[in-house]
């Protein structure tokens, strides 16, 4: 297979282009946050790769016969049956997104006061182990702190604080052990089969029950058959079905790797266990047979199952974002190393460096993103991350200022993704441009959503 896009296109949607001082006017107008444009001021929307796809002809079609009944659809027993295939698990119950699966997984499995274990939690994961009164901790591997390094799987988990945590004083507190596959709080870093059988083992050991953020598993499989020993030979449904073994369930956003609009499931192989989910999915979400979905909806997740795996769709989509990051590098802007498939983390404290910390370099090269090429994208940095004090002040901030460009599935051809790296290029010719941001409105919660910030001239 040449290294292309494995499809054509059938559809098209116009792509608007705003002039420089149409989207300054858009930009203030939305206090400079980027989820208060309207898409139709953006060319090109790198905001999130979730539900963001495009749809195949056959995710289209299978969604027209999708069943509508209340209960018992056809379509929520093909959804399971793909799912059931994909995963091994015998309990699967749908849900209308993510994060839904991880409210009745937890709120069903979490006590207060016990602590949730991951390589990184997402931060809706975060807030759902929070909303149950329980504590999220991170444990990413040594090298992820290093973003340079070209370590292949920095989305491991710490093996030794994970043991540590397991054998502590604490450990009567552990609650759940989840991985997030692949680790998008962790540059999108992939998680080796080594480390998920050592945390799987570990788990069993200790009696603690071990789950799977699934969102993007297919991602994950391919990177595994690319880059650790031993499975080259295995298809990327192979794999994700060795790492799916491994654990006692799964919470999936299917608004990523279903290359879908909306979706997600929530699946156990405990059986009381699912009883007990099952009712609160039924109270919150929908009927176990749809879960807040359409029989449309589940058609098109099922359908959409079969393609995300295939090895030719993954590879053209790797080699997509990696070419990206090729050019980006070649710019002059670092990216988390190395390269991995739904985003790229771009290093903006290296690049701004004549902006602090509290003058949010990463929300700044986002900002510019927009006004140079009406390029949208959200900063992973102190603006997301950091805290202030009364007064506004950064008192904390972020590990580093980070910038990530995600990557709609099958939506923008080679030719977007270069336009992206040469407005980037342009940037980076005079970087010292670049106006740092201070923040006029901060709401007590999910800041960066709401947030206003203006620019200091
Ligand atoms: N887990 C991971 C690893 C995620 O990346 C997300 C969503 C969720 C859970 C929640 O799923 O949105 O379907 O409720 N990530 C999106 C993003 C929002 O842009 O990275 P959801």
């Amino acid at each position: 297979m040449p290294l292309m896009e494995p499809y054509r296109v059938k559809v098209v949607e116009p792509i608007p282009v705003l002039t420089r001082a149409e989207r300054e006017a858009a930009l203030a107008r939305a206090g400079y946050n980027p989820f208060n444009l309207r898409a139709e001021e953006i060319t090109i929307d790198l905001l999130s790769d979730s539900g963001t796809n495009a749809l195949s002809a056959a995710q289209q079609a299978a969604g027209m016969v999708g069943d509508e009944s209340y209960a018992g659809a056809r379509s929520f027993y093909r959804f399971r049956a793909e799912v059931e295939g994909l995963t091994g698990y015998p309990h699967i119950m749908p849900v209308h997104q993510g994060r839904a699966a991880e409210r009745i997984l937890f709120a069903t499995l979490l006590k207060p006061g016990q602590l949730s274990l991951s390589n990184t939690h997402f931060d809706t994961t975060r807030a759902n182990v929070q909303l149950v009164g329980a504590v999220a901790v991170d444990l990413p591997c040594q090298e992820a702190a290093d973003l340079d390094s070209e370590a292949p799987f920095k989305g491991d988990i710490d093996l030794a604080a994970l043991t540590d945590a397991l054998t502590g004083p604490d450990r009567d507190r552990v609650g759940i052990v989840l991985m997030t596959v692949t680790n998008n709080g962790g540059g999108g870093q992939p998680v080796s089969m080594a480390n998920l059988t050592a945390v799987s083992r570990l788990c069993r050991q200790h009696g603690v029950p071990f789950y799977l953020d699934a969102a993007r598993f297919a991602e994950n499989a391919w990177l595994v058959t690319q880059r650790e020993p031993g499975y080259a030979h295995l298809s990327p449904a192979q794999v994700a079905r060795l790492a799916f073994d491994l654990a006692d369930g799964a919470v999936a956003s299917l608004k990523k790797d279903a290359i879908a609009h909306i979706g997600g499931f929530l699946a156990v192989r405990d059986e009381e266990l699912a009883k007990r989910c099952e009712l609160l999915l039924t109270a919150t979400e929908g009927f176990r047979t749809y879960g807040g979905l359409s029989g449309r909806d589940l058609e098109i997740l099922a359908q959409g199952l079969r393609e995300v795996v295939q090895p030719d769709y993954l590879r053209s989509r790797a080699a997509a974002t990696h070419h990206l990051g090729e050019l980006i590098t070649a710019a002059g802007v670092s990216i988390v190393r190395p390269a991995g498939i739904h985003a790229l983390y771009l290093n903006a404290g290296r690049l701004l460096t004549h902006l602090a910390p509290g003058r949010y370099p990463g929300h700044a090269l986002a900002m510019e993103l927009y006004l140079a090429g009406g390029i949208r994208c959200a900063e992973l940095g102190s603006l997301y991350l950091g805290e202030e004090d009364a007064d506004g002040n950064l008192v904390k901030s972020a590990p580093y200022e980070l910038v990530r460009l995600a990557i709609p599935r099958r939506v923008y051809t080679q030719s977007h993704l270069e336009y992206v790296a040469e407005v980037l290029a342009e940037i980076a010719k005079a970087p010292e441009r670049v106006p740092g941001y201070r923040i006029v409105e901060s709401p007590p919660l999910l800041r960066h959503f709401n947030c206003r910030v203006e620019p200091i001239r």
